[in-house]
């Protein structure tokens, strides 16, 4: 495959950053195509951990192209910090991508707040809010964004019928000057990487580069597909990779779905294999599952087949990445979700009403664990035979063939089984 696209699988936090940057080892091109800061992708190698929000996880190459493309929604002010942090590298920004406002992160949380119960939990970005304006045509593209007098009439307007929203919202309203000098320092540190990157991209099509695209979240947060209303404001599905760069979509080749061994949410919503107690905790620790973006501890869950054959059918997956597979290590027994109990009857769907599917009860199998240190594994041969057993299982289960499997956050705990380049 020359260009493919790494997928989230479950409800975000699967390890993509990670993957990303393994397989971006042979890339030329790494493309972030929808949400915003809600991600937080972690790479780690040389005994360094970086946390990357809006920046594409081949950003610590400078031999690398990376793109922010017209599907994100991009916080300038968060962009200029995470830029900060780094000295060389190589980035494209869409001219039409979308621009997040303070007043997008006022909106998500006057929301979440009149939602009460109901709340979606959101990260608290503004990444609904800015979506919504995206589709109501009030958005703010970055073509825009980065021209001065263009930008002042366009916030001008904008702000006008936003004030108008806060203040029936009980939120504080913005001063149109304070806002506009502010974030006209921030377009102009932005100004220098944007282009129309579809171009850029087909051309490097052309030339037969390997591409990888890197979504955020997992297709259970998918806005059409996933657990809605509890979900994300846009598509990390492969099937929104050309609409959302600006390629055909025969152009794209394949997709790597990244796949934890287990289950983990942030955020509210049915998750039928959730794991309460003295379990929960103990993987939660050890797999250190707390948000990389909030801070919040991650729901714990067994691996939910179910959840990751309706991600097969939605956005297609040519190859799993199993990741975190480590964390299992010196579990008894590990089960595996496989169908739902659902009205007196066995299915294998999501149902689209989040009444029925939290009245999913799965129904698992039960593998053996082990009780060995797997974290310096080099080749699968090496694991134990109970971990071969988990990974044979579940890739037999869900019908796609597995490509990586990891065994730490480093880049160097990845192993790859079959190759995708
Ligand atoms: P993403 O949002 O999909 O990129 O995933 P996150 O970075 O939010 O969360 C994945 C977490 O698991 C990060 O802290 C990674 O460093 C860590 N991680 C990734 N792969 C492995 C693995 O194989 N084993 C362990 N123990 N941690 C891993
Ligand atoms: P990465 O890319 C896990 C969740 C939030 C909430 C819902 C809506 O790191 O996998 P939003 O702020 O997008 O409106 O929140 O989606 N969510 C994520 N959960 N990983 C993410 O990204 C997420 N991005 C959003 O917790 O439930
Ligand atoms: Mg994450």
């Amino acid at each position: 495959m020359k260009r493919v696209v790494i997928v989230g699988t479950q409800w975000g936090d699967e390890g993509k950053g990670k993957i990303t940057d393994f397989l971006a080892q042979d890339a030329d091109v790494v493309v972030r195509y929808q949400g915003g800061n809600n991600a937080g992708h972690t790479v780690v190698f040389d005994g360094k951990k970086h946390s990357l929000h809006l920046l594409p996880s081949g950003i610590l190459n400078p031999k690398i192209t990376n793109v922010m493309a017209n599907g994100m929604v991009i916080n300038p002010k968060a962009f200029i910090e995470e830029i900060a942090k780094l000295d060389n590298f190589n980035l494209k920004i869409s001219d039409r991508a979308h621009i997040v406002l303070p007043y997008h992160l006022e909106l998500d949380k006057a929301y979440e707040h009149f939602k009460g119960n109901e709340k979606i939990g959101t990260t608290q970005k503004g990444i609904g809010p800015a979506y919504t304006d995206k589709a109501s045509r009030l958005g703010l593209r970055v073509s825009t964004f980065i021209h001065p007098e263009r930008f002042r009439l366009r916030l001008s307007e904008l702000l006008k019928v936003k004030n108008q929203e806060l203040r029936k919202l009980g939120a504080p309203r913005l001063n149109f000057d304070e806002l506009y000098t502010e974030y006209l320092n921030y377009a102009q540190v932005m100004a220098p990487y944007v282009s129309d990157t579809s171009v850029y991209l087909n051309q490097a099509i052309e030339e037969n580069k390997n591409v990888l695209f890197e979504g955020a979240q997992g297709v259970l947060l998918c806005l059409d597909h996933g657990t809605y209303p509890f979900v994300t404001s846009s598509s990390p599905t492969a099937s929104s990779v050309p609409l959302n760069t600006g390629i055909a979509p025969w152009l794209v080749d394949g997709a790597v779905g990244v796949t934890k061994a287990y289950t983990t949410r942030v955020g509210s919503g049915p998750m039928p294999s959730e794991i309460i107690g003295d379990l929960a905790s103990h993987i939660r620790k050890v797999g250190n599952e707390f948000g990389t973006t909030t801070g919040r501890p991650r729901r714990i869950g067994w691996l939910d087949t179910v959840v990751l054959r309706h991600t097969k059918r939605i956005s297609g997956l040519s190859y799993l990445a199993v990741t975190l597979l480590d964390v299992l290590s010196g579990i008894d027994e590990i089960k595996i979700a496989t169908s739902y109990q659902f009205e007196g009857k066995e299915i294998d769907y999501i149902p689209a009403e989040m009444a029925d599917f939290e009245a999913c009860i799965p129904n698992y199998i039960t593998m053996p664990g082990w009780n060995e240190d797997i974290t310096q594994v080099k080749t699968f041969d090496e694991l134990p035979e109970a971990a071969k057993n988990y990974l044979n299982k579940l890739t037999e289960i869900v019908g796609v063939p597995l490509a990586i499997f990891s065994v730490g956050p480093d880049r160097n705990q990845t192993i790859l089984v079959h190759p995708i380049f």
